[in-house]
């Protein structure tokens, strides 16, 4: 699976660490949404949807979590556990969050606002639209 890593640049010094993020320059898109995801009750997994339309890029500003994807072909697993480690993931892609870290917070930069209408959130129906969408192309 094509998996796109973006390294967010440091601008830590003796002081501390800092990360800038820049829509169109470190983001391959408008953002139009920001939202993260703490607390997390032990154990609890999250995600379990793909979109439409909608991009995102994912990081930990704090602890770590993993990711797992799934394009309907294939299965990847990323690990997040540094501020400057961000995740692309495109639509059509299912994700899963879990082994969240006590303390974790996971940042999400999405391209659209919210819109329940953008998500598949049944695994046989992602993997019916997969199909019509590849039909599509052809
Ligand atoms: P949900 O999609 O279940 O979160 P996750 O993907 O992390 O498992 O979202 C939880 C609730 O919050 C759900 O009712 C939709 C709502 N929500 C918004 O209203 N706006 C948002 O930007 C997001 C991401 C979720």
């Amino acid at each position: 699976m094509d998996i796109k890593m973006i390294k967010f640049r440091l601008l830590s010094d003796g002081r501390g660490g800092l990360i800038a993020i820049e829509q169109l320059k470190d983001i391959p898109f408008e953002i139009k949404r920001v939202y993260y995801i703490f607390d997390v009750t032990e154990g609890a997994q999250r995600g379990f949807h793909a979109h439409k339309n909608l991009q995102q890029v994912m990081f930990c500003p704090n602890g770590s979590c993993k990711i797992r994807l799934d394009d309907g072909t294939e299965k990847a697993e990323v690990l997040l556990d540094s501020p400057d480690k961000g995740l692309l993931v495109k639509s059509n892609i299912w994700r899963e969050m879990y082994d969240f870290t006590p303390g974790t917070v996971l940042m999400v930069l999405a391209s659209d606002y919210y819109d329940e209408g953008d998500y598949i959130r049944d695994y046989a129906e992602f993997y019916r639209s997969l199909k019509d969408f590849n039909l599509e192309e052809m």
